[in-house]
Parts: structure tokens; C-alpha cells; sequence
């Protein structure tokens, strides 16, 4: 039995796409290594111990990607723009956080398909973020 092509290959959705909870767990994981060591406007509006920020957008991209709910129940209704008012994120910042995310997904070996998916999707949410000139 052959499965629906959708946007991100083959899968029935792009979490199962991408490789699943661990594969995300180390996307994001590295993609806060990279904030961490490169990014000092974007490590700047972090707190100083990191490690919730690393399990919210890890909630939040298994929950967004098809996988199990585990963002709402922590941390209820995502109103992502609305979370991230608080922040001056212009232009400069959008693209920054974009290409350690890219990165992120580089050195996860993220490819093909869902690459093309996500490099789309998560754009346009980066996008939507922006709240400053
Ligand atoms: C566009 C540039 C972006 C900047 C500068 C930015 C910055 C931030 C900052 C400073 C926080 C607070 C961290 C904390 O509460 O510990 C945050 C939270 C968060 N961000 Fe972003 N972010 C951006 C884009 C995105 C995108 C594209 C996503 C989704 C793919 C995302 C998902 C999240 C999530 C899930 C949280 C936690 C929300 C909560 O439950 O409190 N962010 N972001």
C-alpha cells in the first residue's frame, strides 16, 4: 500500500517526517548550542539558565509537527506572537534566530522533503514573530 505524498514526503505527518522526539530533542538542542555560543543579541533576552526555553520550543515543535501534545498542557493556548511581544524582534533577529535554526537542522542532517517543509513553515512563524521594524 503506497501513502499520500503530502508537502513533507511520505509520512503521515512531518513529526514522523523529521525522525520523531529524539531528533527534535537534538534539533533543538543544537540550535540553543549555536544561540549560546554565536548569537549574543538573541542569548541576551534568554534567561540565564536555559533549559526551560530549550523544553518549550521542544513541546512546542513536537506538538506543532504532528507528535504527541506535549506543549499545551504545560504551557496551555500556544499564542505564539502574542508570547513573544515582550521581545524587540526586528528584521536583524528573525534572521538570525532563521539561520541558527538552519544550522540546527544542517547538523541534524535534515534534508530533502521535510527540509523544504520546514524551512517554509518555520520561516513564515518567524516572520509572523517579528514585531519591530
Ligand atoms: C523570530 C525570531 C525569534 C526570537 C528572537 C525568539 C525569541 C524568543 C524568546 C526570547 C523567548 C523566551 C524564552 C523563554 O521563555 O525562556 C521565546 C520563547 C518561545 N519561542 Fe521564540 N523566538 C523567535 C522565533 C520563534 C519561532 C519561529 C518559534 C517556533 C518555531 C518560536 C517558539 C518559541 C516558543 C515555543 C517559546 C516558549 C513560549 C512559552 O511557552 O513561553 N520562537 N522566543
Amino acid at each position: 500500500m503506497t501513502r499520500a505524498n503530502h508537502p513533507w514526503g511520505p509520512f503521515d505527518t512531518p513529526f514522523e517526517a523529521v525522525g520523531g522526539e529524539g531528533k527534535l530533542r537534538s534539533i533543538v538542542d543544537r540550535f540553543y548550542d549555536i544561540i549560546d555560543a554565536e548569537a549574543s543579541t538573541l542569548r541576551a533576552m534568554l534567561p540565564k539558565d536555559d533549559s526551560a526555553s530549550r523544553d518549550k520550543l521542544y513541546w512546542y515543535l513536537v506538538e506543532w509537527s504532528g507528535g504527541p501534545a506535549l506543549y499545551s498542557p504545560e504551557r496551555g493556548h500556544p499564542a505564539m506572537r502574542m508570547r513573544h511581544l515582550p521581545f524587540e524582534i526586528g528584521a536583524d533577529e528573525v534572521d538570525t534566530w532563521l539561520t541558527c535554526f538552519g544550522r540546527a537542522l544542517d547538523d541534524n542532517d535534515v534534508t530533502g522533503q521535510v527540509r523544504d517543509f520546514l524551512d517554509e513553515r518555520i520561516g513564515a512563524l518567524a516572520l509572523h514573530m517579528q514585531n519591530q521594524p
